[in-house]
């Protein structure tokens, strides 16, 4: 009996210290919004995705193995995160950067609707989006080395 009370008088104070973390616990642990979009391969397949608002589409191909490079992981500089969208989607999207449109000046094969993923962040206005993967892609950066102008 007596060994029970020092439990219970030793475990009371961590009991509430655990409960005092809980909330912090559950705000981490909340799903975010996610949206559904589809990754159109060179072999025209449809792989369809579901991807948390706020994250670039380079993170959601990533999440999901779709074979999108990414290759300087971010750093608008290599280009092979390179895809295409539709016209009616590519409207919704923010205007790229200057940096961006550098980079995709640089890509293999742009298109008008051409972006790099690693520079789009899903929102909800992307609901249903096809996102088409170039049938290649060409690293501008490779090992740090700069593109020469000939
Ligand atoms: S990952 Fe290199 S430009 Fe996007």
């Amino acid at each position: 009996m007596f060994a029970l009370k020092r439990v219970l008088r030793t475990s009371i104070p961590s009991l509430k210290r655990i409960g005092s973390i809980l909330p912090i616990i559950s705000y981490f642990s909340v799903k975010k919004p996610t949206v559904s979009v589809n990754f159109i391969t060179s072999e025209k397949e449809k792989i369809i995705v579901e991807g948390e608002i706020g994250k670039t589409i380079l993170q959601i191909a990533h999440e999901n193995k779709i074979g999108l490079e990414g290759a300087c992981e971010g750093g608008v500089a290599c280009g092979t995160c390179h895809v295409i969208f539709e016209e009616s989607m590519f409207k919704k999207l923010k205007p790229p950067t200057q940096r961006e449109e550098d980079t995709l000046d640089l890509v293999f094969n742009v298109q008008p609707t051409s972006r790099l993923a690693c520079q789009v962040l899903l929102t909800k206005e992307l609901e249903n989006a096809n996102i088409i993967l170039p049938k290649s892609t060409r690293n501008i950066y490779v090992g740090g080395a700069k593109p020469k102008i000939h």
